[in-house]
C-alpha cells in the first residue's frame, strides 16, 4: 500500500471527528444507565479519576500507535513487532462486529422514538410499559433493518466528507438541545433528590470493586477506545498537531456531554415518579423510559421529542460507522473487495448477529427479562473486551516502541509531558491499575466475589458538598474542553499566520 495516507484536513475538523465518533449513545444511553445503577455520584468519583489518569493516555497511546505507524491496528502492532501483532490487530477488525451487533439494536430504538415523539405515541401513557410494549412488536424489526441499511449504505457511498461536515453541525446542535432538556430536568419540582442522587457521593460505594470495574469500561467505551477506531483517526493526524492538548480537548468535549445527559435524566427521573427503575434490571432502558416523560411536560414536547431523538440518531449512526468502517477498510485493503460489496456484506453479518437480541426483547416477558441479553453482552464487551485491547495499545507504546513511543506523543507539542513521570505513568501506574482491576472482574466472572446489593441512597436534602461537586464537575469538564479546544485552535492559527509572514515559531 503505497498510497500517500490520508490525513484530517484541517485542525477543527480533526476534533470534530473525533468527538463525533466518541459522543453516541455512550454518552446518552449507556453512561447515564450505569452511573444509576452505581449509585450516581458514588459511579462519578471512580469515572473522572480513570477518565483522566487511565483512559486519556490509553486515546494518547492508540493515536501514538496509529500516528507513528501510519497504518490499521493489524499493520500497526505488526509494525512494532508486538509478539504476536497480526494476530492482536485483528481483535481491532473483528472486536467491533460484536460491539456493532447490539449498539445498532440500541440505535434502532432510537430511530424509532423519533417518530413515536413526533406522533406523541407514549404521551400520556406508562413510558415503562410502552417501551416494553415496542419491544415485543414488529417494529423493533423493521427499524433493525433501517438502522444497519443506513450505516452500510453511508459507507458503501464513502461519503465520508458529509459525514465530517455534518458533525460539525450536529453534534453541536445536540449540544445545546441537551443543554435544553437538562435546564428542563432540574427545574421541574421534585428534581432536587436526582441531583442530590446524581452530585453527593455516598462514599462507602468507593469499596465496591463492581463500581471501578464498571467505570473502567465506561471510559475506554465512551471514548471509543480498544475497537481500533481511535487508532485509525489517530493513523490521520497530521505530525504538526500536538497530541496531548488535542487529548484533552477531546475528552473533555466528550464528557461533558455524558454529565449534561446525566443532569437531564436525574432530576427528572425522580421528578417524575421512575426513582425505582435506577439500578433495577430495567435501567438499561432508563433514557427510553425518563427522557420521554420529560417530553410529556414540555411546551412543544412532540417536536422537541423528535428533535432531540433525531440528534442522537445521528450521534449513534456517526459512532457506529466508525465501528463497522474498520471491517471495510481491511476487506478493501487486503481481499481486494470493493467499498460497496464490502459494506453490503459486513452490513449483512452484522444484522444477522443483531437478531439475537431483537428476539430476546420480542418473545421474553417483562422488561428486565427483554433487555437481559443485550444487558449481558454490553458486559462482556464494555466491561472486558475493550479495556483489554486498549491496555494492549498502553503496553504496546509503553513497552515495545519505548523512547520512540513517547517523542512521538510530544512531537511539536507546546506543552510537553515530562518524560520521566509520563513513562512511569504510562509503564507502571496505568496498567497496574488495570491489572488490579482484571483480576477483580474474573473473580467476580468466576463467583468468588458477588456483585453488592445496590448502593443505598438517602435524600437528605441538597448539601454544601452536592454543591461543590456540581460546581467541580462543570467547571472541569465545560472549563476544561473550553480551554483546550481554544489553546490549540489559537495556536493553530497562530502558527498559519506565523508561517504565512515566514516566521518560526520559538518554542
Ligand atoms: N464512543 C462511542 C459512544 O460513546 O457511543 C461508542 C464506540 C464507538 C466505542 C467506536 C468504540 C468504538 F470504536
Amino acid at each position: 500500500m503505497t498510497k500517500k495516507r490520508e490525513t484530517w484536513k484541517s485542525h477543527w475538523g480533526m476534533i470534530a471527528a473525533m468527538i463525533g465518533t466518541a459522543i453516541g449513545l455512550g454518552n446518552i444511553w449507556r453512561f447515564p444507565y450505569l452511573c444509576g445503577k452505581y449509585g450516581g455520584a458514588t459511579f462519578l468519583i471512580p469515572y473522572v479519576i480513570l477518565l483522566l489518569g487511565v483512559a486519556m493516555f490509553a486515546m494518547m497511546c492508540e493515536w501514538v500507535l496509529g500516528r507513528h505507524t501510519k497504518r490499521d491496528p493489524l499493520g500497526a502492532f505488526d509494525k512494532i513487532k508486538f509478539p504476536f501483532g497480526r494476530d492482536i490487530g485483528a481483535w481491532g477488525i473483528v472486536g467491533p462486529f460484536f460491539l456493532y451487533s447490539y449498539y445498532i439494536v440500541v440505535t434502532s430504538w432510537v430511530i424509532f422514538f423519533i417518530f413515536a415523539s413526533l406522533e406523541g405515541l407514549y404521551f400520556g401513557k406508562d413510558t415503562g410499559w410502552y417501551f416494553a410494549s415496542f419491544l415485543g412488536s414488529k417494529w423493533v424489526f423493521l427499524v433493525h433493518i433501517a438502522a444497519v441499511a443506513i450505516t452500510s449504505s453511508i459507507l458503501a457511498m464513502g461519503v465520508q466528507k458529509g459525514i465530517e461536515r455534518a458533525c460539525k453541525i450536529m453534534i453541536p446542535t445536540l449540544f445545546v438541545l441537551l443543554v435544553i432538556v437538562a435546564i428542563r430536568s432540574v427545574t421541574l419540582p421534585g428534581a432536587r433528590e436526582g441531583i442530590e442522587f446524581y452530585m453527593r457521593p455516598r462514599w462507602e460505594g468507593l469499596l465496591r470493586p463492581e463500581i471501578w470495574m464498571a467505570a473502567l469500561g465506561q471510559v475506554f467505551f465512551t471514548l471509543s477506545l480498544g475497537m481500533g477506531a481511535m487508532l485509525i483517526y489517530g493513523s490521520y493526524m497530521k505530525d504538526e498537531w500536538g497530541i496531548p492538548m488535542n487529548a484533552l480537548s477531546v475528552t473533555m468535549g466528550n464528557t461533558s456531554a455524558s454529565i449534561l445527559a446525566g443532569f437531564a435524566i436525574f432530576p427528572a427521573a425522580f421528578a417524575l415518579g421512575f426513582g425505582n427503575v435506577i439500578g433495577g434490571a430495567e435501567s438499561i432502558g432508563l433514557t427510553f423510559i425518563v427522557l420521554p416523560k420529560v417530553f410529556e411536560v414540555m411546551p412543544g414536547g412532540h417536536l422537541f421529542g423528535g428533535l432531540f431523538f433525531i440528534l442522537l440518531t445521528f450521534g449513534a449512526i456517526s459512532s457506529a460507522i466508525s465501528i463497522q468502517e474498520p471491517a471495510i477498510a481491511w476487506l478493501a485493503d487486503e481481499v481486494g473487495w470493493p467499498r460497496k460489496k464490502g459494506a453490503f456484506f459486513t452490513g449483512a453479518v452484522l444484522w444477522l448477529m443483531g437478531l439475537p437480541f431483537i428476539f430476546n426483547g420480542f418473545v421474553a416477558g417483562g422488561l428486565g427479562m427483554k433487555l437481559a441479553l443485550l444487558s449481558k453482552m454490553d458486559v462482556i464487551i464494555g466491561q472486558l473486551a475493550i479495556p483489554v485491547f486498549g491496555m494492549l495499545a498502553i503496553i504496546a507504546v509503553g513497552y515495545f516502541m519505548g523512547n520512540r513511543g513517547f517523542d512521538e506523543m510530544n512531537k511539536n507539542a507546546r506543552i510537553k509531558l515530562s518524560h520521566t513521570p509520563l513513562k512511569f505513568w504510562v509503564r507502571a501506574i496505568v496498567p497496574i491499575f488495570m491489572a488490579i482491576l482484571f483480576v477483580l472482574t474474573l473473580l467476580k466472572a468466576t463467583g468468588v466475589i458477588h456483585e453488592g446489593e445496590g448502593v443505598g441512597f438517602t435524600p437528605v436534602g441538597i448539601t454544601p458538598i452536592t454543591i461543590f461537586a456540581m460546581a467541580f464537575i462543570c467547571i472541569l469538564f465545560w472549563g476544561g474542553f473550553i480551554y483546550a479546544t481554544a489553546r490549540v485552535l489559537i495556536i493553530e492559527k497562530d502558527k498559519h499566520r506565523r508561517r504565512k509572514l515566514g516566521l518560526h515559531h520559538s518554542r
